[in-house]
């Protein structure tokens, strides 16, 4: 996980590179018209062909069993963090984990028949583990796609980038829950000025406003990630995705807030 977190800042500096633009929509072009649908099959098109093709075809099975494990934990990782508040996620992930494992079991399977020589046997376990595999990642896209797990919460809302009106009450040393026209806001006061950060957890969305602070940082309260008060980076995961923060300024009796470029 803390990988993923410092990862986050190179990622977006390539996403701000338009000079790409061009040929990776060409390229996007070319992949889509010729592979699309077929990359999962390619070992069982390495199987059918046969021949001088076999080893190529057991080595992605052995790949492909090795690759299976860390996947299988950063999953269980965003699992966990999000199925004890989502009983569809609970229900969905246990069968995505499930039938993923049953995947694993009948490529394992599979190589150990490949190495006894029994290889149509091993063929055959291959295409079943393929099946599976079909089912798990669709699965897995309706955990991210439709249920957000994995998904920074606050992407779709990253708040006003306009001066907006704040309504909150007066904020304290504590954390306080206010609003930007729809967004949900933290409010924190540091000496004379007022911190503010989007109040929805990046990691799974709970309030930070019921959080704590510490050292100039806030604390979600549900899984523990710390967030700087200055600009809102993860200083602790679980969290991947930093908060939005807001400029607050007085306007008369008032207050505004508006997110920080
Ligand atoms: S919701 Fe998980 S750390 Fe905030």
């Amino acid at each position: 996980m803390i990988g993923r977190t410092h990862g986050r800042v190179p990622v977006e500096a390539v996403e701000r590179i338009s000079a790409f633009d061009r040929p990776a929509k060409r390229a996007g072009a070319t992949v889509r018209g010729a592979l699309a649908g077929r990359p999962a099959l390619r070992e069982a098109v390495l199987d059918v062909a046969g021949g001088r093709h076999r080893g190529a075809a057991d080595r992605l099975v052995l790949l492909g069993a090795l690759a299976a494990l860390p996947a299988a934990l950063t999953g269980a990782t965003d699992w966990a963090d999000t199925e004890a508040g989502d009983d569809r996620v609970r229900r969905a992930g246990a069968a995505h984990a499930a039938v993923n494992g049953g995947a694993l079991v009948l490529q394992l399977a599979s190589l150990s028949a490949r190495r006894r020589g029994r290889r149509r046997m091993g063929v055959g376990l291959s295409l079943a583990a393929q099946g599976l595999l079909g089912a798990g990642g669709m699965l897995g896209g309706h955990l991210a796609f439709a249920r957000g797990v994995g998904v920074d919460q606050t992407v779709f809302d990253p708040g006003p980038s306009d001066w907006t009106p704040l309504v909150a009450g007066e904020p304290g040393a504590g954390p306080s829950s206010g609003r930007a026209g729809e967004t949900p806001v933290v409010l924190v006061r540091d000496g004379a000025g007022i911190r503010a950060l989007h109040d929805r957890c990046s990691h799974r969305g709970c309030s930070l406003a019921g959080g704590r602070i510490d050292a100039g940082a806030i604390e979600c309260p549900c899984h523990g990630s710390r967030f700087s008060l200055d600009d809102g980076r993860v200083l602790r995961g679980p969290a991947t995705a930093p908060q939005p923060v807001f400029d607050v300024r007085r306007v008369g009796e008032g207050l505004e807030a508006r997110r920080r470029a």
